[in-house]
């Protein structure tokens, strides 16, 4: 069928049922959603057999929805209807929710039903539920919809409000005011749901410091404790811990509101700068006497990960400050890290949970370091676990865009990635596996494959590709890991087209070694049994030799550090040359800059209209 898809952006959702829907032969053709002018014009230009919208933030002109069927994706059960549908959905702390593949009406979600999926909800961040639960009920929702249309002979549900099994309600949009934490009142959970329930976008606003901030990026503190709820009592690797009345929650990320100015989201202590001067910076094993980095402690219940028999080692230093802050209970457990080891057996699981899969030069620093402390141990295997939600997304664009030269900023945080892979690829004591729980873009893609072996799980999307950040030509030594893997063809294929490749595919084309899990219990129970299958093997030895004599195979025919000069040559260009567009590009995004029109490399019916002009 000729799908098009109308949506505000092509996001990780509209990415993954794309990948879905071309892999059950289906054509897609992409539209941003711009004005309706431009909306009815993609229609004309590609004329569907069906269109759907997967992120939406306007409604279908009628001259669309009255002539096509459109099937709307809306995230929420049955009868939900209205915006913020997961914000509400948090904030009142239901236990189950779901997704709806209604028909686009007259009326804002009160179309007929096609299909219709729910999930258990957990307490997390809003962009986390999307990014997993939601996702996945999505595309089971669409895909359903998809085949009883072809059918021809399925009948939409008429929304029943009378029908015990229609829960859902019409809400009002939410607001700042419904969203707004009072520190005197509000115990942790509640203003970990607030945060939860805003992040990602709009955020919670908030008075810190004297100033009004949008906060994101919210866990809860299982040891600090403060007398004043609200105040802030520690800071460690970029977060700030504040007290609350039963205990405290740190914030990751944090949006300076300035009226009239345009706000960019950066890490706490970034947006707060000299008002954290006298804030101590408290390490989460300080309280636990560790020697560092070799401490054994525990697994925060933060991580739900590998089993609990594991050691647990951070990678930051222990900071003897803690003693400034009041100590109310035992250490809890939960905490906020970026960065942390496990080790079971012979094998050392190394994790990095970074706000939306951005590294920026001081995490790639810290994160290398850590590396380096892992292949230092007694362990055979080493898995890169990524995070929880993000494998890896490259540099951190925000804090390129807020230093006071993004030119030299770009150019340490490229350096400091690459630094980190090198280090990886040219391990020659440990065998190394890279394990994607979650999605992974541009320079992310390419740390991946300096490991030995690559595993996702089966719903991640990677973008392997750089050229939609104003041209960028990317390093991470890409043009020696991907051609290795996938081959010179299909490498310029991939960085070309600039298109999303789900886990099967990667799999088929050989950019990983295999995907499997629907979800991360799944996932995580085969990555450990690889993990320990291969350093028990008898084989271990031979592999780690034959590892080691590839690399120097493969260095004695060009040298990593030439593949690195040659990149950054180009980079060079990209950051300092005369030609604007990674910086404009990177402003737009950074920044939320809506689309002015929708790229023809997604807009397929555009591509073949200038073709036939
Ligand atoms: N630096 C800073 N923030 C980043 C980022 C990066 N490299 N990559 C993603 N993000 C942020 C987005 O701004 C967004 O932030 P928000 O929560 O404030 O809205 C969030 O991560 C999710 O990104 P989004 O674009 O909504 O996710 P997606 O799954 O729809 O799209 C990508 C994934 C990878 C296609 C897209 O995020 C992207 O193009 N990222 C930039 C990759 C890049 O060019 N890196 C630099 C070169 S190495």
């Amino acid at each position: 069928m000729k799908i098009l898809f109308l949506t505000h952006s092509f996001n990780s959702l509209a990415q993954r049922l794309y990948i879905e829907l071309a892999r059950r032969g289906h054509e897609v053709s992409i539209e941003f959603d711009i004005n309706d002018a431009v909306t009815v014009q993609a229609v004309e230009l590609y004329r569907p057999e069906l269109i759907v919208a997967p992120f939406l933030k306007r409604a279908i002109p009628e001259a669309v929805w009255r002539n096509h069927v459109c099937f709307v994706v809306h995230p929420g059960i049955v009868g939900d209807r209205g915006p913020s549908a997961l914000d509400w959905a948090i904030m009142r702390d239901c236990a189950e929710w779901g997704v709806t593949v209604l028909q686009a009406s007259g009326e804002m979600d009160g179309g007929d039903i096609w299909a219709a999926e729910t999930f258990p909800m957990r307490l997390a961040k809003k962009s986390s539920l999307y990014r997993n639960e939601v996702i996945e009920a999505a595309v089971r929702a669409v895909l359903a919809a998809v085949e009883r249309f072809q059918s021809k002979d399925f009948k939409p549900q008429p929304l029943d409000y009378s029908r015990p099994d229609v829960l859902g309600r019409l809400h009002a949009p939410i607001r700042q005011g419904d969203r707004s934490i009072d520190w005197r009142r509000d115990d942790t959970r509640t203003v970990l749901r607030k945060i939860h329930a805003a992040d990602g976008f709009p955020g919670v606003l908030d008075t810190l410091c004297g100033g009004e901030y949008y906060l994101f990026d919210a866990c809860a503190e299982g040891t600090l404790r403060g007398n004043q709820p609200g105040g802030i009592i520690a800071q460690r690797n970029g977060a700030i811990c504040r007290a609350t009345l039963d205990g405290a929650v740190w914030i990751g990320h944090l949006k300076h509101k300035i009226d009239g100015e345009l706000a960019l989201k950066l890490p706490a202590a970034l947006a707060l700068g000299e008002h954290l001067a006298d804030v101590p910076e408290v390490s989460p094993n300080s309280m636990l006497n560790l020697d560092y980095p070799l401490g054994v402690g525990r697994v925060s219940t933060r991580h739900v990960g590998l089993k609990p028999d594991l050691q647990i080692i951070d990678s930051v230093s222990t900071a003897s400050v803690i003693e400034q802050t009041e100590l109310k209970s035992a250490y809890g457990g939960e905490t906020f890290r970026d960065i942390w080891f496990e080790q079971k057996n012979n094998v050392g699981y190394l994790h990095f949970d970074f706000y939306n899969g951005a590294m920026s030069s001081e995490q790639c620093e810290r994160l290398r370091e850590a590396y380096l402390a892992a292949t230092q141990r007694d362990v055979r295997v080493i898995v890169l676990m990524g995070g929880a939600d993000f494998w890896s997304n490259g540099i951190h664009l925000n804090c390129i865009e807020a230093a006071a030269s993004p030119a030299d900023e770009s150019w340490r945080n490229i350096n400091a990635m690459n630094d980190l892979t090198r280090a990886i690829a040219a391990t020659g004591s440990q065998l190394t596996i890279a394990a994607l729980q979650g999605n992974a873009g541009a320079g992310g893609v390419f740390l991946s494959l300096a490991a030995d072996h690559v595993y996702a799980r089966e719903g991640v999307v990677f973008n392997p590709h750089y050229k939609g950040m104003g041209n960028l030509y990317g390093s991470e030594y890409w043009t020696y890991l991907l051609p290795r893997r996938v081959g010179e063809e299909k490498a310029a294929a991939l960085t070309q087209n600039r298109l999303p490749v789900g886990a099967a595919e990667a799999r088929e084309i050989g950019l990983i070694d295999g995907c499997f899990g629907i979800d991360r219990a799944d996932f995580l129970a085969r990555i450990e049994q690889i993990a320990e299958g291969l350093a028990a093997s008898p084989d271990y030895p031979a592999l780690l030799q034959e590892k080691v004599a590839r690399r120097e195979r493969d260095e004695l025919e060009k040298q990593l550090d030439t593949y690195r000069a040659e990149e950054l040559q180009q980079m060079k260009l990209n950051f300092y040359g005369f030609d604007p567009s990674y910086h404009v590009a990177r402003y737009n995004f950074v920044y939320k800059i809506p689309h002015a029109w929708t790229p023809l490399y997604l807009a397929r019916h555009r591509r073949i209209a200038s073709a036939r002009a």
